[in-house]
């Protein structure tokens, strides 16, 4: 088991976020978290990801009670182990794309990625940006960014929240493709997507639903976002 959450419930100002959610993830497993706006999508997501502490319950990681960990812990998890794509992008202003996409190496104190760094920027088309500013670059490049950034240090576990948003429907397929060929080498993919073709290509789908988290059937997944009209 690579990552288990253990009846987590989230309070905030004595509201029930969510309620004993109970997730267990594999590797080589995707699962795709859906749920309408405000319902604890990305909460869940920053729990699992040991960047919030749940107000009640226990998270396992690699069988290891991550609850039980120091700061300083968590973070060395969560800079070796995984990778986020945070649903804003949250680059840094004033450092390069290139820089950007380097900060896990800075953290993680490890050298000669750039080369890596510069191969994964190009192969989601921003080879012609690797100096720009965040500010120079439009939503859905700074969205890429963020995801190469995600990538660079071969996490076991991406976490990513509506990686999709702000990219034509041709460079979002070609980010499923990546992110979901992760998997497929033995990684975990926990996304966050209302976007149907995503989730038919999760091996899970899971919904939120005031507070409760329920699996989903993949035909249900689907219909649920399309009769609310997203598509
Ligand atoms: N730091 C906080 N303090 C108080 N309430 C919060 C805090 N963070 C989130 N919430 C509340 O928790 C609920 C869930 O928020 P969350 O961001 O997880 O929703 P979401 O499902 O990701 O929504 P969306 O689809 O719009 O991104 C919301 O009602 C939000 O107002
Ligand atoms: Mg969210």
């Amino acid at each position: 088991m690579l990552l288990e959450s253990v009846n987590i419930s989230k309070n905030y100002d004595g509201d029930a976020i969510l309620k004993d959610v109970c997730l267990r993830i594999e590797h080589g497993e995707s699962v795709a978290i859906t749920g309408v706006s405000g319902c604890g999508k990305s909460t869940l997501l920053s729990i699992l990801g040991l960047l919030l502490d749940p107000t009640k319950g226990e998270l396992l990681f690699r069988g290891e009670r991550a609850s039980g960990f120091s700061e300083d812990e968590k973070a060395h998890v969560r800079n070796s182990h995984f990778g986020f794509i945070f649903q804003n992008p949250q680059l840094i202003g004033s450092l390069s794309v290139l820089d950007n996409v380097l900060t896990p190496a800075f953290l993680g104190r490890k050298n000669n990625l750039q080369t890596r760094a510069e191969a994964i920027l190009g192969g989601l088309g921003l080879k012609s940006r690797l100096k720009h500013l965040p500010s120079q670059l439009s939503i859905g490049q700074k969205r890429r960014v963020a995801i190469s950034r995600a990538l660079l240090l071969d996490p076991v576990i991406i976490f990513a929240d509506e990686p999709t948003n702000d990219l034509d429907s041709e460079r979002a397929a070609r980010i499923g493709d990546l992110l979901f060929g992760l998997p497929l080498k033995g990684k975990a993919l926990v996304l966050v997507t209302h976007d149907p073709r995503l989730m038919q290509r999760a091996s899970r789908t899971v919904q939120i639903h005031e507070g409760i988290l329920r699996e989903l059937s993949v035909s249900a997944a689907a219909m649920s976002a399309l009769e609310r009209e997203e598509y």
